[in-house]
């Protein structure tokens, strides 16, 4: 069938044709957005996932609906190399314009402005031409005091009493929170504490790997009472079938049942793979409905696909060594305990321990339980056992 009129859409971040299985996560986001706007105490979001799973996604909806309830939105990626600081200033202060755009500039939304700008000055990091307004002086003595900890919440407060006085409030969406350093993570909690206490208009929805809530907990003891971590995995079949013929009967075709099935059973349910297998589908058919021999056809090549973009790009970022440890662990049998790990790297538990907080670090790996180890990708360590086949047989 056409490429061209091809419905599914396999990628980072790109929105599915149908959402499935996520109406849990998506009523607790509309309660925050309409608690918080009200002016309630709610907990934050912070939804975790494995790679692949539609955390961006979901980020990318809850955006979505935030605007349309008029919230003003500051939507922003953390990466490993990059300050939490850097990352939220040019948005923050997009936001603090916009508000101004909205009404005459109010008193608070000028203090917020005087806030950010002493809080950028504090810091010594490039925030390119920075003119923030011409009348505005920083607040000196506020957020600039180069402790994180005690900057972010000042900062947070002016904002969001800059929102109140606009009577809007304000959802920071961040994606990739693990790549926060624990102090940011620690001024972030911080803040929101400070939200609660005084009420004020921001909730914060974040998305990251299932490390979050431990990284969360050890970074504030008190952090599970302020945030909510739902967690979003793999597709129920009926959520996969869902979302193979939702699409298909949008457009007046169809998938059969035992083609869904066998996709399901190939994808275990991961959406980026439901997506993947239903693309390859649709440009491999020729007519409607959309056969179980389709599928036999296809999944070698999607396999290698699969192979060659999802896996082998997240497998050649690492070192030689980490290589190695992964091989490693796709060797032994789930429950991968770290003590085997090692022993089958013909090295020590502590000579092992660097390796582990960097492959954790880079979310390819992350514990479970304690003294246990799992694959962050689904169904790497299939991939592992195909590339190490592919090696051993020449
Ligand atoms: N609920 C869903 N139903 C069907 N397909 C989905 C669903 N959620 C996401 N997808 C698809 O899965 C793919 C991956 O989504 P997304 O990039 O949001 O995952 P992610 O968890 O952010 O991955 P990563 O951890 O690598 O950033 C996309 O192609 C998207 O269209
Ligand atoms: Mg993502």
């Amino acid at each position: 069938m056409d490429p061209i009129d091809n419905p599914f859409a396999p990628g980072a971040g790109t929105p599915p044709p149908e959402l499935a299985g996520r109406d849990g996560v998506l009523e607790q986001a509309r309660i925050l957005l309409g608690r918080i706007k009200r002016k309630r105490p709610e907990k934050s979001l912070i939804i975790t996932g494995l790679r692949g799973v539609g955390k961006t996604v979901l980020a990318g909806e809850i955006n979505r609906m935030a605007r349309e309830d008029d919230y003003q939105t500051v939507f922003v990626e953390a990466s490993e190399n990059k300050a939490l600081a850097n990352l939220i200033y040019h948005p923050l202060r997009q936001l603090l314009f916009e508000l101004n755009r909205l009404a005459n500039i109010g008193q608070k939304v000028r203090r917020a402005l005087a806030v950010l700008r002493s809080f950028i000055g504090s810091l010594k990091i490039t925030a390119g031409d920075f003119t923030i307004g011409l009348d505005i002086e920083p607040a000196t003595g506020t957020a600039d005091s180069g402790d994180i900890e005690a900057d972010i919440p000042a900062l947070f407060i002016a904002i969001a009493e800059a929102a109140e006085e606009h009577s809007t409030a304000i959802a920071l969406i961040i994606d990739e929170i693990q790549y926060l350093t624990s102090r940011e993570l620690g001024a972030l909690i911080m803040a929101m504490h400070q939200m609660q206490q005084r009420q004020l208009p921001l909730a914060l929805i974040a998305t990251g790997l299932p490390i979050m809530p431990g990284l969360a907990g050890k970074s504030k003891t008190y952090s599970e009472r302020l945030f909510n971590f739902p967690n979003v995995g793999a597709l129920t079949e009926d959520d996969v079938f869902r979302a193979l013929q939702e699409p298909m009967r949008a457009v007046g075709m169809a998938f059969s049942d035992d083609a869904m099935r066998e996709i399901s059973q190939l994808t275990q349910g991961y959406p980026y793979f439901v997506q993947e297998w239903g693309y390859q589908a649709w440009n491999r058919a020729d007519t409607s409905p959309i056969t179980l021999d389709v599928i036999h056809e296809i999944t070698q090549e999607v396999g290698k696909r699969l192979d060659t973009n999802f896996f082998r790009v997240r497998f050649d970022r690492l070192s030689n060594t980490e290589k190695t440890f992964l091989r490693a662990m796709a060797g032994l049998p789930p429950p991968r305990r770290t003590g085997q790990i090692a022993k089958a790297m013909k090295t020590t538990l502590n000579g092992s321990t660097t390796l582990r907080a960097n492959l954790i670090r880079k979310g390819m790996i992350y514990s479970p339980r304690y003294g246990e180890l799992a694959f962050s990708v689904p169904l790497f360590d299939n991939f592992m056992l195909r590339t190490m086949q592919g090696l051993t047989n020449g």
